[in-house]
């Protein structure tokens, strides 16, 4: 079954087009990124051990992210196709799920690597609304709910604001992305895993984009 990892910057909109292809392929969607926010709400010790490191926009240590993402995995009775988003984002945790892959005969299928220029980012990042109810993502000029503060898809009128999508922690996860995770460009273009998608057009333009990368 096919594993795809999706690479990118904060708000480059990994996250929107995993949900899509997730649902048009039947695949997993594991998002480090939404793990953990549950673990948080739910007052888990894996959420209470990420709190401090999102909310300075700094990353949460391999060593949770790669039991966690493990963990999540094994909960499946079948071996589904995985959508891999914002997973990894080290060359610790890159090789860390390179070993568990071979373990089982299965490897890295192909690697997406969505590129947006940083002052796009921002923009993005700070017009994002989430329903807390459902996961699903909004954007108050790009991608408006129907209605104000309601979600399109469940209906409750629970769409709120990232704590780490504030300017000061957004500036911040976009140092870390540039100084930690941007090396997994090398890690998996020398395996040959490697491709880019220009991510700066409309959310239809770029699915299609992204499936044609698959
Ligand atoms: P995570 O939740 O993974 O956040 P991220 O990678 O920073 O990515 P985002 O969710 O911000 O953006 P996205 O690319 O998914 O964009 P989206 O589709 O939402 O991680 C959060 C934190 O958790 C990290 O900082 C770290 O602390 C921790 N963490 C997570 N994984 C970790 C790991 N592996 N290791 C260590 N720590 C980890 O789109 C953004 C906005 O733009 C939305 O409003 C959307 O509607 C809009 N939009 C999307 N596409 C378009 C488009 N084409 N045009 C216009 N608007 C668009």
């Amino acid at each position: 079954m096919a594993k795809w990892v999706f690479l990118g910057p904060p708000g480059a909109g990994k996250g929107t087009q995993a949900r899509r292809l997730s649902i048009e392929r039947q695949a997993l969607h594991l998002s480090t990124g939404d793990l953990l926010r549950e673990g948080m709400e739910a007052g888990s010790e894996v959420g209470q051990q990420a709190r401090s490191f999102m909310e300075a926009g700094e990353l949460v240590p391999d060593d949770v992210i790669l039991d966690l993402v493990f963990w999540r995995l094994g909960q499946e009775e079948k071996d589904p196709d995985v959508i891999f988003d914002g997973f990894p984002r080290t060359v610790g945790q890159a090789e860390g799920l390179d070993q568990r892959l071979m373990e089982v005969g299965d490897a890295v299928t192909r690697v997406i690597e969505f590129t947006l220029a940083d002052d796009l980012i921002v923009n993005r990042v700070a017009g994002r609304l989430i329903c807390r109810k459902c996961g699903a993502n909004f954007h108050r000029d790009f991608l408006p709910p129907k209605r104000v503060g309601v979600c399109n898809q469940c209906g409750s009128a629970a769409l709120y604001q990232r704590d780490d999508d504030r300017p000061e922690a957004v500036r911040r996860r976009l140092e870390v992305y540039h100084e930690t995770t941007e090396p997994l460009h090398t890690y998996y273009e020398r395996q040959g895993k490697l491709v880019q998608l220009a991510a700066d057009d409309d959310v239809d333009v770029i699915f299609g984009r992204l499936k044609a990368c698959l």
